[in-house]
C-alpha cells in the first residue's frame, strides 16, 4: 500500500461559507459522501476512505448518517454499535464522545446512525444543529459522513454543512441522472440559504420569472440576476462558485466508463455554472462483495486489490496532497 504515513502539517482553507455558521470547530475537516441513488458505493467509499486517512496517521471518526439504513459498521467490520445518535438526541448520553465505537484500525472510530422506527430519519433542524455544532467535541482530524440515498432535506443539509461534499456515481444512465438530480437539489437548497443570507429573495424571484431573456438553466438565472443588479449578481455568483462537489466514478470497467466523469464535469459547468471536481474512479472488483460477505473492511482484507491503488489516489487528491 502506497499510503504516506506523514501527517499533513497544514489544513487547507477551503471552507464553504455556508457551513461555517453551524459549527464551532474549523480545525477538523468534514467530508460527506452522498449521491442520489442507493447502492452506488457510498458506504464502501466512506469506510475505505476513513481507513486510508487513519493509516496515514490522522484521527478519524466516521458517522453513519444513513438514518434508518445504517450499515457502515459492516463495511468497517464491526458489529452494530450499541449506542447510536438516537441516544444522544434523546439525552440518554450527554456527549457525542459517548457514542464512539473503536474499530480494529488504530485512529478510526465509528458513530452509528439510528434505526428509523424511532422516527429519526426526519431530524428536525434543531437536532441537526445539535449534532453539527458538537462535532468539535470529537478528537478527530477528519470526520466522514456516510449519507443515505435520495434527496431528503436531512441528507442535503449534512452534505451542505461539510467542507467537502463527495458524490458517488456509477457509469449507468440511472445513476448519472440521479447524481444530476442530487446536485440540482443541493444547488437550490443552497440558493435558498444564499437568498436569506444576502436578503435577495425579490431579485431571485424576478430572475426566475423572467424566462423571456436567455435560456432556462440555473446558470442563465444567475446571468439574469447580474443583468438586474450587477453587484448582487456578482455576490450570488461568488457564493454559488463555492459549491464545488467532488465526484468519484465507481465500478468502472472500461476507459469509456472513466471518461463519463469528465463529461459530467463539462455538463455541470455549462448547466449549473459550478466546478465538479472529478477526483478519481474505482474499478469494478470482486474483492468488494467478497469483503462485504465476510463483513471485513476491503482494504484490510484484500491489501493487493486494485482498489487499494484507486483509493490511495483519491484520498491523496481529496486531502489536497496530490
Ligand atoms: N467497486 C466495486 N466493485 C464491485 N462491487 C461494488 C463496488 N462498489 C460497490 N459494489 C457493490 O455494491 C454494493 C453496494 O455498495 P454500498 O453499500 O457501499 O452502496 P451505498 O451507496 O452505500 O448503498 P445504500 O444507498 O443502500 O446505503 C456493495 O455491497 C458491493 O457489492
Ligand atoms: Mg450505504
Amino acid at each position: 500500500m502506497k499510503i504516506n504515513h506523514q501527517k499533513e502539517s497544514k489544513f487547507s482553507e477551503d471552507h464553504q461559507g455556508l457551513s461555517q455558521g453551524l459549527r464551532l470547530s474549523t480545525k477538523q475537516k468534514i467530508w460527506a459522501i452522498g449521491g442520489g441513488k442507493g447502492g452506488v458505493g457510498k458506504s464502501l467509499i466512506t469506510a475505505n476512505t476513513s481507513i486510508c486517512l487513519a493509516l496515514m496517521g490522522y484521527k478519524v471518526v466516521t458517522i453513519d448518517l444513513d438514518l434508518g439504513g445504517a450499515n457502515l459498521h459492516t463495511c468497517l467490520g464491526v458489529p452494530i454499535p450499541e449506542k447510536t445518535l438516537t441516544d444522544y438526541l434523546t439525552k440518554k448520553v450527554r456527549s457525542l464522545k459517548d457514542l464512539l465505537t473503536p474499530t480494529a484500525i488504530p485512529n478510526l472510530s465509528i458513530i452509528s446512525g439510528a434505526q428509523d422506527e424511532l422516527g429519526i430519519a426526519n431530524l428536525k433542524q434543531m437536532q441537526k444543529n445539535k449534532i453539527l455544532s458538537k462535532l468539535g467535541d470529537l478528537d478527530a482530524d477528519y470526520i466522514l459522513f456516510d449519507l443515505g440515498a435520495g434527496t431528503s432535506n436531512n441528507t442535503l443539509d449534512f452534505f451542505i454543512s461539510s467542507d467537502q461534499g463527495i458524490l458517488t456515481v456509477l457509469p449507468e444512465p440511472t445513476s448519472i441522472e440521479n447524481t444530476y438530480r442530487f446536485i440540482k437539489a443541493v444547488y437550490y437548497r443552497r440558493l435558498h440559504m444564499i437568498e436569506d443570507l444576502l436578503d435577495i429573495q425579490p431579485i431571485i424571484s424576478k430572475a426566475m420569472n423572467s424566462k423571456l431573456s436567455g435560456g432556462n438553466t440555473p446558470q442563465d438565472m444567475v446571468k439574469r440576476v447580474i443583468d438586474i443588479n450587477p453587484e448582487v449578481g456578482q455576490k450570488l455568483q461568488n457564493e454559488i462558485k463555492k459549491f464545488k462537489p467532488k465526484l468519484i466514478m465507481n465500478q468502472v470497467r472500461t476507459q469509456a466508463d472513466i471518461d463519463i466523469g469528465f463529461s459530467m464535469r463539462t455538463i455541470c459547468k455549462r448547466y449549473f455554472g459550478i466546478e465538479l471536481d472529478y477526483v478519481g474512479y474505482l474499478d469494478y472488483d470482486s474483492s468488494v462483495w467478497q469483503s462485504v460477505k465476510k463483513r471485513r473492511p476491503l482494504l484490510m482484507e484484500f491489501p493487493n486489490s486494485k482498489l487499494v491503488n484507486n483509493f490511495d489516489k483519491i484520498v491523496h487528491r481529496l486531502a489536497g496532497l496530490r
